[in-house]
């Protein structure tokens, strides 16, 4: 949004100096204290002769002010600059008219593909509060890529290998039903594998049955392995539609299951590159050298490894996909596991080595629900909203007024969940807080969604109709430029979200504004005024509305307009 005033800056500053024009433009800062302007450019960058205070009081000086640029002035070695706001206002709402949704998108990644893994639960496992972070943590990354002009591709990797999926089969002759698979195949898989791993206790066998079981599986045995898919096919399908009622939609479900034969070449293309060494009978690549450990690939009775699936997965992913970058997004305690993968695809000198990238993050403490600590997704899901929907209870005379209280729980309670989590970078631990995830006050999903939803009801009962060339002319608050700088600098958030991948730094932006439209309530009014002072107030608030719905989404949550 500010690239025009920056390009003027820039072509005069190259005129008045020695100093290139490219340069100058990419210096341009925002200035520390906001009073000192727009932008600021330390002179001591553009390497010129003479003593950088007295240069930048020349500058400022020199510097004529034209249509864009208001005025200039100099603090220590700074030139300053203040843009004319009334330029940038009508600059922003234009461009907010005519992009919409796609206000802040760019196109920056244009050709490029990454592959966004996440969320990668373990079938008949819980489903804990590391893979809700995973889960929306992936989301925003795919969303956020997505505006920066990349071709995304979402990958959920379930956990559906090994010896535990041979536990299940044979649990599963024992207390399986068929008829409660159907119902809920990931509750009932998971009741089946409690009441197995409690049988062991008693019954010694089991575990040898259980590794008979998964060898068969292994060595591709068709009736093992028809029943474990029978699993897999109906707990994918219950997923997807669990992930659905947020709103997310993988493009591949993989699985280390999935990656069999990726795996076995993986095996030989380690061994042909002399990585391996043998250790009592086990295989392993000695990673000391580089602080990574011993890296076990393979056990003494040949059984294969998470790690192991991991290389076949990743070299299969490049085989397939051909992606400019991969992104795993996996909690912190799998750190050591990434950094080992990504060492070894190093050393095995795979071109594309470099692509690879772990979005790690902290742990999660306290998420449980009344009836105990929470193991599935859905039932998070279920509990949160009943609980939101009790808090919206306890104000009545509001509740009366929502059409559709059961919707608006959901995506309040989401919201609730989302920010929370969203709040502080990723790498930190957080205690789950029930009392503050519901706050319609602070700095809540529920107060983002109050913003929104109350620009809405405002645009709805508006006595003029939004109009695209209402005056703006007649916006004069300063109230008003706040705003419309904040709006202005959403496409930069976007962008450079890009470096940390902390879907905080859009909380922070969607709160600054939400604050910001606080602010504006107060004095900037729609109704009872003049007609031409309304049309141009609507058509801010609208400009301002659309841009919090567009954080909101990137975020992945569906902007309320009703509440
Ligand atoms: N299923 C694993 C877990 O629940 C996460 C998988 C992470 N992705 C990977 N490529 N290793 O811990």
């Amino acid at each position: 949004m500010f690239d025009r005033f920056k390009d003027v800056i820039a072509d005069q500053l190259a005129g008045l100096t020695a100093a290139d024009r490219t340069t100058i433009f990419e210096s341009l800062q925002t200035p520390r204290q906001a009073e000192h302007g727009d932008f600021a450019i330390a002179v001591p960058r553009l390497r010129l002769k003479g003593n950088p205070v007295q240069l930048a009081k020349e500058l400022s000086e020199k510097f004529q002010p034209n249509d864009l640029i208001a005025s200039t002035n100099s603090s220590g070695p700074f030139v300053n600059f203040s843009i004319n706001k009334k330029a940038l206002l009508a600059d922003v709402v234009k461009t907010v008219y005519v992009k919409k949704k796609d206000y802040g998108a760019n196109d920056s990644g244009k050709g490029k593909r990454v592959i966004v893994e996440f969320s990668s639960p373990n079938i008949a496992k819980p489903f804990h509060a590391g893979h809700l972070r995973s889960t929306i943590i992936g989301h925003f990354i795919c969303n956020l890529y997505k505006a920066n002009g990349w071709e995304t591709i979402s990958m959920n990797y379930l956990g559906d290998w090994g010896k535990q999926y041979g536990l299940l089969a044979i649990g599963f002759e024992k207390f399986g039903s068929e008829e409660k698979l159907l119902q809920d195949p990931i509750k009932h898989l998971f009741e089946v594998y409690v009441k197995i791993n409690e049988e062991i206790k008693n019954d010694s066998s089991i575990e040898d049955q259980a590794r008979t079981y998964f060898k068969r599986m292994e060595d591709g045995d068709e009736a093992a392995l028809a029943l474990w898919k029978h699993f897999r096919d109906l707990s994918i399908k219950k997923y997807k539609q669990t992930y659905a009622r947020l709103g997310i939609n993988f493009d591949v479900y993989s699985g280390e299951s999935q990656v069999t034969e990726s795996m076995q070449r993986a095996m030989s293309m380690l061994e042909e590159a002399g990585l391996v060494e043998e250790s009592e009978g086990a295989r392993l690549i000695n990673l000391e050298t580089y602080k990574c450990g011993k890296a076990l690939v393979q056990k003494r009775d040949g059984a294969t490894l998470y790690l192991t699936r991991d290389i076949g997965a990743a070299i299969e992913r490049y085989e397939k996909y051909e992606f400019d970058r991969i992104i795993y997004v996996v909690a912190s305690q799998q750190d050591f596991h990434l950094k080992q993968l990504f060492k070894i695809l190093e050393l095995l000198e795979l071109p594309y080595a470099d692509r690879f990238m772990h979005v790690n993050y902290g742990l999660v403490k306290g998420m449980s629900t009344r009836k105990g600590t929470v193991v599935f997704l859905e039932d998070m899901l279920d509990s949160t909203k009943e609980r939101m929907h009790e808090v919206m209870k306890q104000n009545e005379e509001k509740y009366q007024q929502i059409e559709d209280p059961e919707y608006v729980a959901d995506v309040v309670s989401k919201s609730a969940i989302y920010i929370q989590d969203f709040s502080a970078r990723r790498i930190k631990d957080y205690e789950f807080d029930w009392d503050r995830v519901f706050s319609f006050e602070g700095d809540t999903g529920p107060y983002l969604q109050y913003a929104h939803s109350r620009l809405c009801s405002m645009e709805r009962r508006a006595p003029v109709k939004l109009n695209p060339n209402a005056d703006l002319s007649l916006l004069v608050e300063p109230v008003v430029f706040d705003l419309i700088t904040l709006v202005a600098q959403w496409p930069d958030v976007i962008k450079t979200a890009m470096q940390s991948l902390e879907p905080s730094t859009i909380v922070t932006y969607a709160l600054k504004l939400s604050h910001e439209i606080a602010r504006a309530w107060e004095s900037l009014w729609v109704v009872n005024q003049p007609q031409d002072i309304a049309e141009a107030r609507l058509l801010l608030y609208w400009t301002v509305r659309t841009t919090l719905g567009n954080a909101l989404t990137i975020l992945g949550l569906e902007p309320l307009e009703r509440m």
